[in-house]
């Protein structure tokens, strides 16, 4: 089960669609985007809105796009001070690419 880490846990930044969110180091990409509400992260092929599920690398429902355009499973890296990623379902430049 998933419990929420406090805020006050919080000791780096990382940057999700260029705005700065609070992570706790060491913890993963997707335990961090559920701490701050972040539940939808990538359209399915039918434009349902997806989000981290499993936590363990098996639905592919946390799909991200790294700041070097890699697509990784959240739930399969961890939080580093400064890092940037990019949510599919908001990201504008990937929409582009896909018209
Ligand atoms: S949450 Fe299921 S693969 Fe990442």
């Amino acid at each position: 089960m998933f419990r929420n880490r406090s805020s006050e846990q919080c000791n780096i930044t990382i940057f999700v669609d260029d705005k700065p969110v609070a992570a706790h180091e060491g913890d993963l990409i997707a335990t961090t985007l559920l701490n701050n509400g972040i539940v939808a992260v990538h359209p399915a092929p039918g434009g349902a809105a997806r989000g981290p599920y499993c936590l363990m690398g098996v639905c592919f429902d946390c799909l991200i796009r790294c700041e070097d355009g890699r697509t990784e499973q959240a739930c399969q890296i961890y939080a580093k001070d400064g890092m940037k990623i990019y949510l599919p379902l908001t990201d504008q430049s990937e929409k582009d690419v896909r018209e």
